[in-house]
């Protein structure tokens, strides 16, 4: 190989880059690795502005009216875009802390759970069960907190008329307020067979006194320094009281 005259010619030195590389190798996560993402996500939620409303919302929810999670479409934390659903697992771990439960009083379901999400859950004693019912050794489905990040408008409408059926209870998840907003945007198919979701938003949005529903919301917290936050959009705290 020659050189032009006034030119030095340099060989490109052997790469060291192709052995750094050989050593970085992608390899697949395991179901303990994403639950150490996954604690340390906790870490990250509480320490970001949405924390702080969030406990103020969770704040409304009367003492000890919480014994039991179930935690409804969450998606599936270990697929490669399961980014958001880390942050919801993290969410509900630290709600698991807030209400002071134990593994045993969380249950989860969502129909896209994989394997090794099946893993993780196992990890942190989770129950994965597609129904629950009272005489599964559950005494009194008021005591439930329904966690449900952006589930599908159908499961909410199942849900929210379950609820509703009961002294009591909980769920966090689409805010019901912007609720019709929101599905305007989605189009006309989302909307399908919600006749009971639209009634319990109608009543928050005029106010209605004689509602048995409250709503506490989480404001959404803008993406400038945290894209993950998008995973909490549009979730507030829906209460069913007694009158
Ligand atoms: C819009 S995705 C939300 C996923 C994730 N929580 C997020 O915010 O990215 C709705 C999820 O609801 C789940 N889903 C649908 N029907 C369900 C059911 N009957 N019970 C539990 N989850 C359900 C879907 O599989 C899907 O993962």
């Amino acid at each position: 190989m020659s050189s032009e005259p006034g030119f030095k010619l340099i060989e490109r030195p052997i790469s060291r880059r192709k052995n750094r590389n050989s050593k970085n190798l992608w390899k697949e996560k395991s179901a303990e690795d994403y639950k150490n993402i996954i604690d340390n996500l906790q870490t990250v939620i509480k320490n970001s502005p949405y924390y702080a409303a969030l406990l103020k919302a969770l704040g409304a929810i009367p003492g000890d009216s919480v014994k039991y999670i179930r935690c409804l479409a969450l998606g599936s934390p270990t697929s490669t875009t399961g980014i958001h659903c880390q942050y919801q697992l993290a969410l509900l771990i630290i709600l698991l802390d807030h209400f002071k439960l134990a593994a045993k009083d969380v249950t989860a379901w969502d129909p896209v759970f994989e394997s090794k999400d099946l893993d993780l859950l196992k990890l942190y004693g989770f129950d994965v069960v597609e129904e629950v019912t009272p005489g599964d050794g559950i005494p009194d489905m008021t005591e439930w907190l329904y966690y449900m990040p952006h589930a599908p408008h159908i499961l909410t409408e199942r849900v929210l008329k379950a609820v509703d059926s009961l002294p009591r209870g909980v769920i966090l998840g689409n805010d019901l307020l912007t609720f019709d907003t929101r599905v305007i945007d989605e189009g006309e198919e989302s909307t399908k067979d919600i006749a009971f979701v639209r009634s319990i938003s109608k009543q928050l949005v005029e106010g209605d006194k004689d509602s048995n529903w409250a709503i506490e919301q989480i404001p959404n917290f803008p993406l400038k320094n945290a894209n993950w936050m998008t995973a909490f959009y549009d979730m507030s705290v829906h209460i069913k009281h007694t009158r």
